[in-house]
């Protein structure tokens, strides 16, 4: 993807990031996510492309902005593009770490249309690409990483969403000696992680939603590690969408290259509240300050970038780190 379409799709999630920033902490999610959409659908429109929402806040009678099929931009290239505006409405309506605003885009037709339903996700970073399986057991899979990076299983730090459905893999990576991250929400991040050193995260494994797979297979796409998903669809009505929408073997192995199909595909995501791979959204009297990562699998780029934006006023300072 081209570095001057990414810069530009930048502004979309920093867009949604300092808006959805302000409601940190005021325990109410839907109006922190209301205002992260209304912002980043407000980015797009100003933007030289004709995008599709393949990923979105849902069907268009439930969501009324970046509704899965809506079209976006002010007219041009021809691009997919898959959005989670407020990736953890609960981290950042109770002001805890890893809410992200997040983005993933590429030629249209590349990246799988997943309906609302669940899927079965591993991932893990270069080290251990290609040696993990969504059908291996977590025991063989943390055995896996712990190879891939050399190290003892007990090193080795899994993170898994906290739900009673992911009940059974925590028991048995605690068995394994594996360390545990657990999240309660976020698992954008947790798969992310695991390809970023210095997260402290190896492994993600779990259920979790299906469009939140796309938008990390993308990222773990860009940055050469390995996401492996499989639809766990809780009724028949989420698997005749999942067949009407997606072009893969719904009942198989989701791989790398059914979920997003090309290496012209690139991924950016904004912190909103702090973690450990993003900073989130600062404010300051004249001017707020985000912090993003931007991934690019044609050139497998990773750039972190530091934005301050400015309000107007005509002096203001701008300090390192
Ligand atoms: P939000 O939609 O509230 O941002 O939550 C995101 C998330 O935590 C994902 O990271 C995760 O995949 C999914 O929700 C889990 O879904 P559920 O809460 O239904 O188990």
């Amino acid at each position: 993807m081209r570095t001057t379409r990414i810069v530009e799709m930048l502004e979309v999630t920093e867009a949604a990031a300092l808006a959805a920033g302000r409601w940190m902490g005021k325990g109410d999610k839907m109006a922190a996510d209301d205002a992260a959409v209304e912002a980043m659908r407000k980015a797009m429109d100003v933007l030289d492309i004709s995008g599709t929402v393949v990923i979105g806040e849902g069907e268009r009678d439930e969501a009324p902005m970046l509704y899965i099929g809506e079209k976006v931009g002010g007219g041009g290239e021809l691009i997919d593009i898959a959005v989670d505006p407020l990736e953890g409405t609960n981290l950042t309506a109770y002001g805890q770490p890893n809410s992200l605003a997040v983005m993933a885009f590429g030629p249209q037709g590349s990246l799988l249309h997943a309906p609302d339903t669940y899927m079965m996700k591993v991932a893990t970073g270069p080290a251990a690409a290609g040696m993990i399986h969504v059908d291996a057991t977590p025991t063989e899979n943390v055995k896996a990483v712990a190879r891939g990076l050399d190290r003892d299983v007990g090193d080795i730090v899994v993170c898994i969403l906290e739900r009673e459905r992911n009940q059974a893999m925590i028991e048995e990576v605690r068995k394994a000696g594996a360390r545990i991250r657990l999240i309660s929400d976020g698992d954008v991040f947790g798969a992310v992680a695991t390809a970023i050193e210095g997260t402290g995260i190896h492994l993600y494994m779990g259920i979790g939603a299906a469009p939140e797979g796309v938008l990390a297979a993308t990222a773990m796409r860009c940055i050469g590690g390995t996401f492996m998903g499989r639809f766990a669809f809780r009724n028949d009505e989420e698997r005749a969408r999942a067949l009407q929408m997606s072009k893969c073997d719904i009942d198989g192995v989701l791989d790398m290259d059914c979920l997003v199909s090309t290496d012209e595909a690139a991924f950016i995501a904004t912190g909103v509240t702090d973690g450990e791979m993003l900073r989130g959204v600062k404010y300051f009297g004249q001017g707020a300050r985000t912090h993003s990562v931007a991934m690019d699998a044609s050139s497998k780029t990773v750039r972190f970038i530091d934005t301050v934006y400015n309000t107007g006023v005509e002096k203001f300072w701008v300090r390192m780190d």
